[in-house]
Formats: C-alpha cells, structure tokens, sequence
C-alpha cells in the first residue's frame, strides 16, 4: 500500500477530482498548504510590501491506495494537474505501514 501525497494548484482542483474520479478514486484528503519550490521565494514588490511570488497556497491531495493502482493515479493527477508552467505541484508516493478502517475495524488493503 502507497500514500500518494500530490501538491496541485488550487485552480486544477475541479479538473484533478473529476479525472480521478473517471478511474473510480473518490476518496482523498485534502490539505490547505503553503511552500516553496525549486524558485525559493523570488520577492517582488506589490504596493509597498514584499511579497514572495511563489508562496501561493496550493492544495494538497493526500490518498492512500493499493500498490496495483499507484502508477495510474500518478498519471493521472499529472495529466490533468499540468499547466507546463512553472509551479505546477510535485507528487510524492510513500510506503504504508498499516491501514484501519475504524468503523469495521478492517486492515490494510480492505480498508482503502
Ligand atoms: N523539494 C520539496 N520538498 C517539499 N516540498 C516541495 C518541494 N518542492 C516543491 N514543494 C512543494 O510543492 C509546491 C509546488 O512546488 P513547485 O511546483 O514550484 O515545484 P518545483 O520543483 O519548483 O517545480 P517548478 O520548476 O515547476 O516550479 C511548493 O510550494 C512546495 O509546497
Ligand atoms: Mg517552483
């Protein structure tokens, strides 16, 4: 079992639900979040304060799935995430240990 953290734009959101929700994934966190990327807080100037341009608040999705389908929603998230522009998010996919569902109390694969 995998964790797939993914760092979208907030505006891609609507179009990342509905694509993975086209390959039967309709469960996931999501996550308010903010950081920096590769550009490391260029400043700019906007009326008199310093703002950094990519400090934009971004999305995370956080969704737990089965080996088998990892690559898929990867692509997926990819494919509809993308702009091409700078700053289009960063997908992460980590290993998981354990899985409880708490209202049957099932584990693991049967409870994603
Ligand atoms: N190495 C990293 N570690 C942790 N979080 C990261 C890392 N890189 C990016 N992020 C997170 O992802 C968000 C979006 O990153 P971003 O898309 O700018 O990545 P990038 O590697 O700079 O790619 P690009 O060159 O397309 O901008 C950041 O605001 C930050 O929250
Ligand atoms: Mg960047």
């Amino acid at each position: 079992m995998k964790k797939i953290e993914a760092i979208i734009r907030s505006s891609k959101f609507e179009e990342v639900r509905n694509a993975l929700a086209a390959i039967g994934v309709n469960f996931f966190t999501i996550i308010d979040v903010k950081g920096y990327g590769l550009q490391k807080g260029q400043k700019m100037m906007y009326r008199g304060s310093i703002y950094d341009k990519n400090f934009i608040a971004r999305i995370q999705l956080d969704i737990l799935a089965e080996n088998a389908k990892v690559d898929e929603i990867v692509k997926t998230i990819v494919h509809s995430a993308r702009t091409g522009d700078i700053g289009d998010g960063k997908i992460t996919v980590l290993d998981v240990a354990h899985i409880t569902r708490i209202r049957t109390g099932e584990t693991d694969e049967s409870a994603i």
